[in-house]
């Protein structure tokens, strides 16, 4: 555009959803969506419990194309007018980052626009501009199926990771405990609708790493734990596993609340000369009703303003793509055509590593 203001297309392909959407940036840094279409693949991965990588991959074939027209049409914009092509190249399942990468790089190519290749991390954790104005420094707790994080956000492409799971991600924790319980999937709704009618104190579950003096997570002895109390319950009736449910929903909080204390303990040095504190959450899983009530009573204690966009735009979508496309392109960067995708892709890659992780990112 002339008047100064960006218009970026995102893609989103990193996992099990297919996301297009255009955003335009104004050069006062406010943000505004055009289009922001998304299509879930849940259906596809539901008999299986879980994500497959290569189903993933070709319901992304069969219909990103089909996105990109139906974003263009609502935002009333031709391809020649848009001012950059962004894309998630990372972190995520491979084949599922090429499906996007390539589609954007072509549109690139054709229509000789810049391209973006971002992480699709730093489009969570640069959402809260879009949607309200929020700039760095922040707080930021990411949690969802494939990440759970604690960052400190400086400024766009400046990241201080300060916590992430050494084993399960949160979500992903949420949906083994599901599968286990014979509950559907994704397991966070179905878990978090059974433990709205139970009681959170019947069954004494474990706090993982409460107390530590990093910010680190660990979900994978909390999910055995139900396990096996599961087992010692069979047959299990309907209070039971609303009570199981709810026991769950309330160790996890109680740990996630404990593990942002000691964030922000740790971030002290990081504010320099800000004044306010404030903690941004994003991913699927903020979307679960106790841990954001418990998040917003830690807020109201410790003082920090308590940020959490929309649901549609805490779970993955491709507005948080073309934003981030848009903050970067505005700062004057784009990236090369022949850059890979990185299925795995620390945001601070000088974090030291997390003793016993399997970190994705
Ligand atoms: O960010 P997201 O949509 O997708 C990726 O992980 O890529 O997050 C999905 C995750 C799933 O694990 C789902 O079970 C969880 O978010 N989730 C919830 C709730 N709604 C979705 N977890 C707990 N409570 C919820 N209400
Ligand atoms: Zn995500």
């Amino acid at each position: 555009m002339t008047d100064g203001r960006i218009c970026v297309l995102g893609l989103e392909t990193s996992c099990d959803e297919t996301a297009a959407a255009v955003v335009r940036r104004a050069p006062d840094g406010r943000g505004e969506i055009l289009a922001n279409v998304v299509r879930s693949q849940w259906d596809e991965h539901r008999a299986f419990g879980g994500v497959v990588p290569e189903i993933a991959a070709r319901a992304h074939v069969a219909c990103l194309d089909v996105l990109i027209e139906d974003a263009m049409r609502q935002a009333k914009l031709s391809l020649c007018q848009l001012d950059a092509i962004a894309a998630t190249t990372g972190p995520g399942l491979n084949s599922g980052l090429i499906v996007g990468a390539v589609t954007g790089k072509t549109l690139a190519l054709a229509h000789s626009k810049p391209f973006l290749a971002i992480n699709h991390l730093e489009a969570h954790a640069l959402t809260v501009g879009l949607t309200e104005n929020r700039r760095p420094p922040y707080l930021m707790l990411l949690v969802s199926g494939g990440h759970t994080q604690l960052l400190f956000v400086k400024g766009v492409g400046n990241y201080v990771r300060l916590g992430t799971t050494i084993d399960d991600a949160l979500g992903e924790a949420f949906d083994k405990t599901a599968k286990l319980l014979g509950l559907g999937f994704p397991g966070g709704p179905d878990v978090a609708k059974h433990a709205a009618r139970g009681d959170g104190n019947r069954f004494a579950l474990p706090r993982p790493l409460v107390g530590r003096k990093d910010a680190h997570f660990s979900f994978a002895g909390l999910k055995t734990a139900v396990r096996q109390l599961a087992k010692s319950l069979e047959p299990i009736d309907d209070q039971t596993l609303a009570d199981i449910c709810a026991s769950f929903e309330v160790a996890v909080t109680d740990t996630v609340k404990d593990r942002v204390r000691t964030a922000m303990v740790l971030s002290e040095p990081l504010w320099s000369e800000c004044s306010q504190r404030a903690l941004v959450v994003a991913g699927g899983v903020a979307a679960n009703v106790r841990l954001r009530e418990a998040l917003d009573a830690l807020c109201a204690e410790t003082g920090y303003d308590l940020s959490v966009p929309p649901i549609a735009l805490c779970t993955d979508n491709g507005a948080m793509i073309a934003w981030a496309g848009a903050e970067r392109l505005n700062l004057g960067e784009s990236d090369p055509l022949d850059s890979l995708v990185r299925p795995r892709w620390p945001l601070d890659p000088d974090a030291p590593p997390a003793i016993g992780a399997g970190v994705k990112a």
